[in-house]
């Protein structure tokens, strides 16, 4: 069974992706749109039916993925910008973007909710790890190859990270925000940050 099917026809869910996803602006028309199937491609796949249910992650089941997902947009472009100004050293809005909006569209298929304290992991996350089926729907909707490698590969668990300088960004602006949802969690569940080597 395929994981996913593309859905560039269900305008509700367009709309709704639309007026969530931060950043969309910075990007050209057709870029815009791409994103936008993109989303709502998994969406539609996936067994949520509004945005606001699907999960951000196991290790933090309380934490919405629709808030993970504008919160690593933000504080990339904020990073992005502090680079350019400090450093001269600049990224291209037309990868940095997609990447910060789309780093984690694969997930309303990787993850299932099973209570309100408990979230799991799906069938297909067994099969393909998470930012591969990402980065599989991205080259099926004919993303730049720099946007779909960074994507494939920006997981925590990948075996290695992209040394573009998008992929830099994205990075600490996505641990940012995941240590951020983890240190909101009940219980002393362990940010990424005071992880050490022992
Ligand atoms: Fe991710
Ligand atoms: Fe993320």
């Amino acid at each position: 069974m395929d994981p996913y099917t593309i859905d560039r026809s269900s305008n509700f869910r367009r709309q709704a992706v639309a007026d969530w996803l931060f950043g969309l602006e910075l990007v050209a028309p057709e870029l815009r749109e791409k994103i936008v199937t993109a989303w709502v491609s998994t969406w539609s796949s996936s067994p949520y039916a509004e945005l606001a249910e699907m999960p951000y992650s196991p290790g933090a089941p309380h934490y919405r993925l629709q808030d993970h997902v504008n919160d690593v947009t933000r504080a990339g472009l904020d990073l992005a910008q502090r680079a350019a100004a400090d450093w001269g050293q600049h990224a291209d809005p037309n990868v940095l973007v997609p990447i910060l909006i789309l780093h984690d569209v694969d997930k309303p298929l990787m993850y299932v909710r099973e209570s309100a304290d408990k979230v799991g992991y799906s069938q297909l996350s067994r099969e393909l790890q998470h930012g591969v089926v990402g980065a599989m729907l991205l080259k099926e909707l004919g993303f730049d190859h720099t946007v779909i490698s960074t994507v494939a590969t920006h997981a925590g668990n990948s075996p290695f990270h992209g040394s573009n300088f998008e992929a830099y960004v994205l990075h600490y602006a996505d641990y940012f925000a995941t240590d951020h949802a983890i240190m909101r969690e009940p219980g002393d569940r362990q940010p990424y940050y005071q992880k050490h080597w022992r």
